[in-house]
């Protein structure tokens, strides 16, 4: 079995947070949120996995993964010119697949399950298509499948983000996929907002008379469209930690009661950590600092008299400020301190910053 993570896209409602990186980098608890899916790829034992680079920094993306040896996966990277759907970006591959059967992972969804039983299940079935879905209360915002009330287990219709959804079933970013997929897209037509959809891809599998299974997601799903839901995510897989993300923790952190410290961090003895919490390494917390619950702390920041709970702090950030932090996002190499003027606050701000106070 091959795998396909989709890295593309614009990123727009992350911004400004997407204008130095494609979305699919930003971290969950100190780990790019893409790696979830390659590491959940590897886990079911997928290790040829082709992603999908678009405009937005693709360098950043090869930098980072590399071949994918030192994940333990080989990688091949394919370059989609735009934004032109799920669909699209899946037709791209299909010299990749070859006769293969595969996965398709959305690199902006996180699930807390990992594939294994699933990739089994697909692997051992006849099926076409199989794919997973999650109860929502917003199922405006997802893909959705109504299922065939005459014949249980059957699905009767798949569709895009309904205005007036006839289930509230999320059809969730990992699709298991057979190369009977591909021609049937060489006869998509691009949808109202001018893509090719993998739910109207999969409506047209199902209506030539093809097998699509389904299974139900047990436990949480995420799909981390807006910076509310990037914090609901950290906190989601914070919650596991120790427990099943035992990936997250590097050989030499330190872990005690939902902490993880990494190497050669230190924190001041009038310092309150309160799990769950992940700080990377190299970091000085202290003096006066209360962090957690829900903190992602990056490598390398010094942090000095602030408050900080349910929140992502990334990479080489400075903050020395009597300043309490709840649900925020600080980019990398951000720098906040306290101001020599009282009562008076001085901003430098990137394109499209938003603050709150
Ligand atoms: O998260 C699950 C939902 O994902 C499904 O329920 C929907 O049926 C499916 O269409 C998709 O909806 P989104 O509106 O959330 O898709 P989005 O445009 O955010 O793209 C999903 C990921 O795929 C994201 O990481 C960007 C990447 N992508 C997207 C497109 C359209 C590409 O790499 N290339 C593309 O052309």
């Amino acid at each position: 079995m091959k795998g396909i993570i989709l890295h593309g896209g614009h990123g727009t409602r992350l911004r400004p947070l997407t204008h130095t990186g494609p979305k699919q980098l930003l971290p969950i608890a100190n780990k790019p949120m893409s790696q979830y899916a390659l590491d959940d790829l590897k886990t079911a034992g997928v290790v040829d996995i082709a992603i999908i680079v678009g405009d937005v920094y693709p360098e950043k993306v090869k930098e980072y993964y590399g071949t994918g040896e030192k994940f333990g996966v080989k990688i091949t990277y394919i370059y989609q010119d735009a934004p032109k759907g799920i669909s699209h970006a899946i037709r791209l591959c299909k010299d990749f697949i070859g006769n293969d059967k595969f996965i398709v992972y959305l690199g902006d969804n996180v699930l807390r399950k990992n594939l294994i039983d699933y990739t089994k299940k697909f692997q051992s079935s006849d099926a076409d298509a199989m794919i997973l879905l999650c109860e929502v209360d917003d199922p405006q915002r997802f893909g959705i499948a109504e299922l065939d009330k005459e014949h249980p287990g059957k699905i009767k219709k798949i569709m895009e983000k309904p205005k007036d959804p006839t289930s509230n079933l999320a059809v969730i970013g990992i699709y298991f996929l057979t190369p009977k997929i591909f021609d049937i897209i060489d006869n998509l037509k691009p949808s109202l907002r001018g893509e090719l959809e993998i739910t109207d891809a999969l409506d047209m599998l199902l209506n030539q008379g093809n097998k699509i299974e389904y299974d139900t997601v047990t436990g949480w799903w995420k799909d981390t469209g807006t910076p509310e839901d990037i914090i609901h995510a950290n906190k989601l897989v914070l919650d596991s930690i120790g427990t099943e993300n035992q990936f997250l923790i590097d050989i030499d952190s330190k872990i005690k009661d939902g902490i993880v410290i990494g190497k050669n961090t230190e924190i001041s003895r009038d310092s309150f950590v309160t799990g769950p919490v992940i700080i990377g390494k190299n970091c000085k917390i202290g003096p006066a600092v209360r962090i957690g619950p829900y903190v992602s702390v990056g490598d390398n920041c010094i942090l000095k008299n602030c408050n900080i709970e349910n929140s992502i702090i990334m990479e080489d950030c400075t903050i020395n400020a009597k300043v309490d932090f709840e649900s925020s996002i600080i980019a990398h190499g951000s720098e906040i301190t306290d101001n020599d003027i009282p009562k008076k606050h001085q901003f430098l701000l990137g394109e499209r910053s938003q603050i709150k106070l």
